[in-house]
């Protein structure tokens, strides 16, 4: 792989994520926008509605856009016997790159495919979106960039699109966007428009079932961090807030059991939900967990869940003084209120979960995953690019996130 190229303090200052922000109170932060006009299908035997969902779409020939270990386990080859006339496409990597979504953008014009359904964790999904926008917008996914201005260039005119999460994490079944590597910029980079929301999300637990308690951890932590980071962010939204809390509590309810007994349909469902509901949540934005998580996952094979879920404590004490009364109160909607200290009552819980799962505990155990203690310094840029952090309770600066790194790692 080839050696990533540093970014510069001009990339910094481009992308409107100098060392020091503004601070909030300099700059009101723009209202959260709640957008969800789109059909979502809950419960288990739901991806048996598939095919009379693409028929109600329009769609007669689908690309499935999976990954390879979905087509070794059978599950891409059973949902694809749901409908008709589907062409695969399987290519799909972990933390995705432009190069997996044109690899599928060219099976997508070879099989004269109308519509698209995604089958898998966040990368196929986020891939089938991506492909899904290049299938009717000129140019590369670079110009899409959120933080460059690409949402104003995206448009309703997008081919139909069903997805069908097969793990319970990243929620991008009810998401605006689609996050790939992308070489131009170097890091992660987010596309983002209410227009790409799928037309159907379709969330069968059932489909849940098979994956390993490894990555039932890692996803499930990724859920629960949607829900804290989303209601702990400087955006006001009592929607969002109320889903947020929801879906933690669905988290809480679901995650050890699911991990335990995968075959537990009742602790896979509560996943699912919380899995939906953290999605949802965070419409109205994310924080620094993210910014790092997406900073470090583009550098290597890390686990994105896995990943959050190392960073989140730390990033919790950081967020602590700024966001006390939100923490606080966000343990009680919960039902952690007990003691006086319900912000210490819910970061111990975090780290307990964190310990309790078969999950690396440090940025250190990641190193065989391409991860580099002496790269702190770039994953920090790259963290500092990303608009995560801008919703973030507590503003951060560069040495901010190398010292939160420097913490986890
Ligand atoms: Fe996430």
């Amino acid at each position: 792989m080839p050696e990533p190229s540093d970014s510069t303090d001009a990339d910094l200052e481009a992308a409107g994520a100098a060392a020091s922000p503004p601070s909030p109170a300099a700059e009101p932060p723009a209202p959260a926008v709640f957008t969800f006009p789109n059909r979502v299908l809950f419960g288990a035997g739901a991806r048996r509605s598939l095919a009379a969902e693409l028929e109600r779409l329009g769609v007669a020939r689908p690309l499935l856009v999976t990954d390879p270990g979905l087509v070794a386990c059978g599950l891409a080859g059973e949902v694809a016997g749901l409908v008709d006339s589907a062409a695969i496409f399987s290519g799909v990597h972990a933390n995705p790159t432009e190069d997996d979504v044109l690899r599928g953008l060219e099976c997508y014009g070879e099989a004269r495919c109308d519509g698209l359904i995604g089958l898998g964790g966040g990368s196929a999904i986020d891939a089938a979106k991506a492909i899904r926008l290049l299938a009717t917008h000129p140019g590369r996914l670079a110009d899409y960039d959120l933080t460059a201005g690409g949402s104003a260039r995206i448009t309703a005119d997008l081919p139909p699109m069903a997805a069908l999460p097969t793990t319970a994490g990243t929620g991008t079944e009810a998401g605006r966007g689609t996050l790939i590597q992308l070489p131009q910029t170097g890091r992660k980079t987010i596309a983002l428009s209410p227009h790409l929301l799928p037309s159907v999300a379709i969330c069968d637990p059932e489909l849940t079932l098979g994956l390993p308690p490894g990555l039932t951890a890692a996803t499930g932590m990724d859920a629960l961090s949607h829900c804290v980071e989303s209601y702990l962010s400087t955006t006001v939204h009592p929607i969002c807030d109320g889903i947020a809390v929801e879906g933690l509590r669905y988290v809480f309810r679901g995650l050890e059991e699911a991990v335990r007994d995968g075959s537990n349909l009742g602790a896979r469902s509560a996943m699912m939900t919380g899995a939906l509901l953290g999605g949802i949540s965070f419409h109205k934005g994310l924080g620094v967990v993210h910014s790092l998580s997406h900073a470090l996952g583009g550098e290597g094979r890390a686990h994105h869940g896995a990943l959050n879920a190392i960073l989140l404590p730390h990033a919790l004490r950081f967020n602590r003084p700024a966001a006390e009364p939100r923490i606080a109160e966000l343990a009680t909607r919960v039902g952690l209120g007990r003691g006086g200290d319900e912000a210490g009552h819910l970061i111990t819980l975090v780290q307990l979960a964190l310990a309790s799962l078969p999950l690396p505990r440090r940025l250190g155990d990641l190193e065989a995953d391409g991860l580099e203690r002496r790269r702190i310094p770039h994953y920090a840029r790259l963290a500092m690019l990303d608009h995560c952090h801008r919703t973030n309770p507590r503003p951060c600066t560069l040495a901010d996130m190398e010292g939160l790194l420097d913490r986890a790692w």
